[in-house]
């Protein structure tokens, strides 16, 4: 060994590691953190009913509501003041039958409320939530024959309804139902359609989760017999996650989601080390009820507890979030520390 290396290995010996050094002020930590959240990473999800002048509270989920579409489109000016890009939206029809005809209506609720959001505020981005539970009698998400539900009968519906959306305006067709094949279909409809340019977000790994729960109660949506095992995926499945997204890609997806988002940041991480589309993840009503029970008993500090919810989102690899969240995230974000959260 040559006489410089000894003297650098003690050197070595007596530097101690201070990873405390660039945590010791806040403009420093402002300097080295390595996440950022900003409103453009955020979707707000709403929910969109028939009538007018109706704001309703869900009961499972605080500060969140069922809105007709004169209140959504008010609620989306808000939105769109916020520097929020983009909302997602959910119909729930009064008539329910075992065809989901309101699903591909054309005057149906989501084809009112992109209409009339689109005229309000051209520049927001609307998104829809392509699936058939909210319109189905059943609540699954697929055409039932005998107690299964059938996949490729269900791609036509899906396929009409994905184009009902797009020529209502929808900027963007969201599809959450997980029949395979389903990305593929759509994208096939769309360009018949005319509609080249309307980009598909997947929820790809979407999986067959107890934290939809408040969501249900929110969409009245819950299946009538049976659970969505069929169709949604194994929570204990991280590689078939992996596939899901491939087929999605492979299939022309332009966004694909990860669903949950907390419980599966792991499938969430591993897809960001592969894949390079943008990746969204679905921070979803039973994570948000959750945090909102807790912080609302006193047992969690709501200011920290929710961006730190987001912030590990983005950790992760996610550069989009789909959170009830949002509207909260964007006010802090701006400087806004006074606006009560709306969740407590
Ligand atoms: C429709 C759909 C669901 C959610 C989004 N789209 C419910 C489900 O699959 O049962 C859940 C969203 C949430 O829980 O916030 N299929």
């Amino acid at each position: 060994m040559k006489p410089g290396n000894a003297l650098l290995a003690q050197v070595r010996e007596d530097v101690q590691n201070r990873t405390r050094r660039t945590r010791e002020t806040a403009a420093m930590r402002r300097m080295v953190r390595e996440t950022r959240l900003s409103a453009d990473n955020l979707v707000y999800p709403m929910f969109v009913v028939e009538g007018g002048g109706v704001k309703q509270e869900i009961s499972s989920m605080p500060g969140q509501h069922q809105l007709s579409v004169d209140r959504l489109v008010e609620e989306c000016r808000e939105v769109a003041a916020l520097r929020i890009p983009g909302v997602i939206l959910f119909g729930i029809p009064q008539h329910k039958d075992d065809a989901a005809s309101e699903a591909y209506a054309g005057k149906g609720v989501v084809q009112e409320a992109v209409r009339a959001v689109k005229d309000a505020l051209p520049e927001l981005c609307v998104i829809t939530d392509v699936c058939l539970c909210e319109y189905m009698d059943h609540g699954h998400c697929g055409v039932v024959e005998e107690g299964r539900i059938l996949n490729d009968p269900t791609l036509d519906l899906l396929e009409r309804t994905a184009v009902s959306h797009a020529q209502a305006g929808a900027d963007m067709i969201a599809p959450s139902d997980m029949m395979d094949g389903r990305v593929g279909a759509i994208r096939r409809a769309l360009d018949r359609a005319g509609f080249a340019q309307t980009p598909v977000m997947a929820y790809s790994a979407k999986f067959a989760s107890a934290f939809y729960g408040p969501f249900r109660v929110a969409a009245e949506s819950a299946p009538a017999f049976g659970d969505r095992s069929s169709y949604q995926m194994d929570p204990a499945n991280g590689r078939e996650a992996q596939r899901e997204i491939d087929f999605d890609i492979a299939e022309g997806a332009d966004i694909v989601m990860v669903k949950p988002a907390l419980v599966y940041l792991d499938v969430l991480a591993r897809a960001r080390d592969r894949v390079n589309l943008p990746m969204a993840a679905y921070n979803v009503s039973g994570e948000f009820a959750m945090l909102a029970a807790a912080c609302r008993n006193g047992w969690l500090d709501p200011e920290r507890a929710f961006m730190e919810v987001l912030t590990a989102i983005r950790r992760a690899g996610a550069d989009l979030i789909l959170t009830y969240f949002a509207k909260d995230a964007a006010r802090r974000l701006q400087g806004d520390a006074k606006t009560p959260l709306s969740f407590m």
